[in-house]
């Protein structure tokens, strides 16, 4: 029997049905989902404009390659541009993060002819040549990604961002930053800190890409979370809560960066069924405001957090939060899986993320919150 190539760790749980911000094992267990299977479910499991748009779509085609027109993309676009308020921008799709960021970074270079890239601490763009050059972890760095092109800043440095397009402004292609930095443990790059990036970006020619893969499509409260700092990027890359599970991802290009036939290219990206998935999207979020949501119920879950005192340094925006776990506590995460069947995330070595649907209702935002007091509880009254 051919077996699966192990690089993921298991929960021993198998999911067969979802629903809304819950899912149910093969043994009919429901769990409450706090983690969207790493952000990516934006409108709740099967919502059913989602599932009834993808049906519809797939009887008529799903796929057909990039070298016809496809009037899906043009809707989606337009609807994009008018939800994240950057219609001039444009739209390039793909399939995934990695590949949204690694085309991200080429266009940068493109666009300006030069090589180097400013990424930062803990930060994670993805799993591809380019992509992976930029991302802070070693262990995912394999010897044939390593590069001198990428050089790393500490988060939040302004004194270091400025010393370093002192030296080399010139060669700097592009800097890429994630709004708020999932992997790496939920850190928030600051407002001024983005706006130093977009005045040297702009005195120096080098491209400002905003890696909005997980804290993008309204999970922080705004479109892009990067639209807290009051200033544009050149180029959004996007992908997670984009399809809600359908794999679809893109990036935005702002106008001045322009388009030569054959520079990007992909074979999936921007199909039909993928188009159709990332429209209904779309249409939820501003049908039912979840934005809006994200927001209300992200604050009230920050806030109840905040009043616990064995959680430390409660942090993040809208519905992407994290909290330190102290070591006493670090089965919390499992016991809340198993105990309390909730599936929350994590970055290691101790910080649990929530990163729900951004349709979670504030009444099961309650019960986490009353099920995380009782399993802390439950570890304290132990020790
Ligand atoms: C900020 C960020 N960028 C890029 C990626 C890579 O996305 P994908 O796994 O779809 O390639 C991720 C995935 O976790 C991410 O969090």
């Amino acid at each position: 029997m051919m077996n699966l190539f192990d690089v993921y760790p298991i929960n021993d749980i198998t999911i067969v049905k979802a629903k809304g911000s819950y899912v149910w094992d093969d043994k009919g267990e429901q769990y409450l989902d706090l983690y969207g299977g790493h952000a990516v479910i934006s409108i709740g499991h099967t919502h059913a404009h989602w599932v009834k748009r993808i049906e519809e779509q797939l009887e008529k085609i799903a796929f057909y390659s990039n070298s016809i027109k496809i009037p899906l993309q043009q809707e989606l676009s337009a609807k994009l541009g008018k939800i994240s308020g950057k219609e001039d921008y444009q739209l390039f799709l793909c399939n995934s993060g990695a590949e949204a960021n690694e085309n991200a970074l080429k266009l940068a270079s493109f666009h300006n002819g030069r090589k180097k890239i400013v990424a930062f601490s803990k930060s994670f763009h993805g799993r591809t040549s380019l992509a992976v050059a930029a991302t802070d972890n070693k262990n995912y760095v394999a010897p044939v990604n390593e590069t001198d092109n990428v050089i790393f800043l500490p988060l939040n440095d302004e004194d270091a961002l400025q010393e370093c397009f002192d030296e080399r402004g010139k060669e700097i292609s592009g800097v890429i930053i994630e709004g708020i930095q999932g992997v790496g443990g939920i850190n928030v790059a600051d407002d001024s800190f983005l706006r130093k990036i977009r005045t040297l970006c702009t005195e120096y020619g080098a491209v400002y890409i905003a890696d909005s893969v997980q804290c993008g499509y309204g999970r922080s409260g705004k479109f892009f979370s990067h639209d807290f700092a009051g200033v544009n990027a050149d180029i959004y890359s996007m992908a997670k809560g984009m399809g809600n599970g359908f794999p679809v991802a893109g990036i935005i290009i702002a106008p001045h960066i322009k388009p030569r036939h054959f520079m990007l290219g992909t074979t999936f990206g921007g199909n039909h069924l993928a188009c159709a998935a990332a429209l209904a999207v779309l249409e939820v979020i501003e049908e039912e405001k979840l934005m809006g949501n994200a927001v209300m119920v992200g604050k009230y879950l920050r806030d109840q957090l905040e009043e616990i005192p064995e959680l430390k340094n409660v942090r993040g925006r809208g519905l992407m939060i994290g909290f330190d776990v102290p070591e006493e506590l670090k089965n919390l995460k499992k016991n809340l899986l198993w105990n309390q069947k909730i599936f929350t995330g994590e970055a290691k070595p101790s910080v649990i993320r929530l990163l729900p649907s951004l349709a979670l209702k504030k009444r099961d935002a309650e019960q986490f919150i009353d099920s995380i007091k009782e399993e802390i509880g439950a570890i304290v009254e132990k020790v």
